[in-house]
């Protein structure tokens, strides 16, 4: 299989849904994969859903990088995206390139997402050093200490307003996508009409040019709060908790491991050969 290009996806819009799953390890690309996922993103979400931490602020490229590796050497056809943390693009246009390009060069990525449209300088530099740019507007969680909370935007006219300028800003520098999360529904129908380039919803209804959640979230991997806009099609974190606590049983009662387990001595040798 050949793997999709930027290009393959953005030329998706208005042809085919695009499918895009959040992954950060080996395991859970294979998933996504096998899931049919066009597009799998490296999340900065590795922050809050893999290493503990209540939101995305503390990550680093290096532990970025970490991941990226483990799900660029698992996929085959999807188009791998590694997300551009905080930190490693606000300085300059030039840090930027360096961070874009090492997710390229050191980790196999073939594009980089950016909360970037208060940033186009950046954008643009990352574009034009041959790295094609997701973009991100409406909830970017990098601003969570301007923001307050991780809540819907763009409920307002100017706010709507302003959110539909960065997309359509963002498309005109060449980004081959936009996330569009937590959005009203009619702005995302806006937003996705206005641009070019496919818009790639999170809680931001139905209309956008392809969907983006979290694997662990859609598995169910985990019980934590959600917000509305995940759908869980599985509950594997119910099961995965009863199939430990039977392994912690039958380790305590004795009956795990059984005889077809264990390997047995060659040659009939026994235990009393063994002194
Ligand atoms: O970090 C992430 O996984 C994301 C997607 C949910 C858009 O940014
Ligand atoms: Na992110």
């Amino acid at each position: 299989t050949k793997p999709l290009t930027a290009p393959d996806i953005r030329a998706m819009k208005g042809r085919q849904r695009i499918v895009v799953l959040t992954a950060h390890d080996a395991p859970t690309t294979r998933l996504a994969e096998e899931g049919g996922a066009d597009v799998v993103l490296v999340g900065d979400s590795l922050a809050m859903v893999v290493l503990g931490h209540e939101d995305t602020l503390s990550i680093t490229m290096e532990e970025m990088l970490h991941h990226v590796k483990a799900v660029t050497r698992t996929a085959a056809r999807a188009l791998v995206v590694a997300d551009m943390p905080f930190g490693s693009y606000q300085e300059s246009p030039v840090q930027a390139v360096r961070n874009a390009v090492r997710f390229v060069s050191e980790g196999g990525a073939r594009a980089v997402k950016i909360e970037g449209a208060r940033h186009m300088e950046a954008v643009r530099a990352i574009i034009d050093a041959g790295v094609p740019v997701m973009g991100h507007v409406g909830l970017t969680p990098q601003r969570l200490a301007e923001i307050g909370s991780f809540t819907v935007q763009g409920k307002s006219v100017p706010a709507a307003a302003a959110i539909l300028s960065e997309a359509k800003a963002l498309a005109k520098a060449g980004c081959f996508s936009v996330v569009l999360e937590c959005l009203p529904s009619p702005l995302a129908a806006r937003v996705t009409r206005a641009v070019s380039a496919p818009t790639i919803g999170i809680g931001a209804g139905p209309d956008c040019d392809g969907q983006v959640l979290v694997s662990y979230d859609v598995l169910g991997l985990q019980e934590r709060l959600a917000p509305r806009f995940v759908k869980r099609y599985a509950s594997l974190a119910r099961e995965a908790a009863a199939a430990l606590a039977a392994y912690s049983g039958e380790v305590r009662a004795g009956t795990f491991p059984a005889p077809e387990h264990g390997y047995g001595l060659p040659g009939g040798l026994s235990e009393d050969d063994l002194d």
